[in-house]
């Protein structure tokens, strides 16, 4: 399986001192100019993503990308909302939740022409909405259309294609 399917979530962790390899500065617009990094791929691919939002006026900024343990333990409020440290995939370095100034990290934004084209597009790109409506039972986690994750082009198309949770994706895939 390749490293950019990895799973973490409430029942996978990955340490608290997991650290990805090649961790990339975002130089591309982060609210209040926040210090980003994500991984390497999953920023290349994030970069073409807003090139192409850009060209179709739509206007993305980055609230969060890496999160170490520590800093997921300061921003901890609930489990519906947070992972804990050690349990949340901004931790590989491959989410990215993003937004327009205005909306944030909102459910609003799932309205907007912005989480609109974010869900219709992203996945083009190898990103998919992590936390998507109707499968927070499996995901255990609220609706989230700004967190996206990174898995590379392939599987984000299936992912999409075939309207799955990772989790479930990953479960037709070993039972294989
Ligand atoms: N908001 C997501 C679940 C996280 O904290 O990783
Ligand atoms: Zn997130």
């Amino acid at each position: 399986m390749g490293e950019y399917l990895i799973l973490v979530n409430k029942q996978n962790g990955i340490g608290l001192d997991f650290e990805p390899k090649n961790l990339t500065l975002v130089e591309l617009p982060t609210i209040n100019n926040r210090e980003v990094y994500l991984e390497k791929r999953a920023y290349v691919a994030y970069k073409r993503l807003f090139r192409n939002a850009t060209k179709n006026n739509i206007n993305l900024i980055i609230f969060s990308g890496y999160r170490d343990s520590n800093y997921q333990k300061m921003i901890f409020t609930n489990e519906f909302i947070t992972a804990k440290p050690g349990y949340s995939e901004h931790q590989l370095g491959l989410a990215v939740d993003v937004s327009t100034a205005d909306i944030g990290l909102t459910e609003i934004l799932m309205y907007s022409q912005e989480g609109r084209w974010l869900n219709d597009n992203a996945y083009k790109y190898g990103f998919i909405i992590r936390y998507p409506k109707n499968k927070e039972h499996i995901t255990e986690y609220i609706h989230e259309p700004w967190h996206l994750r990174y898995v590379g082009e392939n599987h984000a198309k299936n992912i999409e294609t075939a309207n799955l949770s990772l989790e479930e994706y990953l479960k037709i895939r070993n039972n294989n």
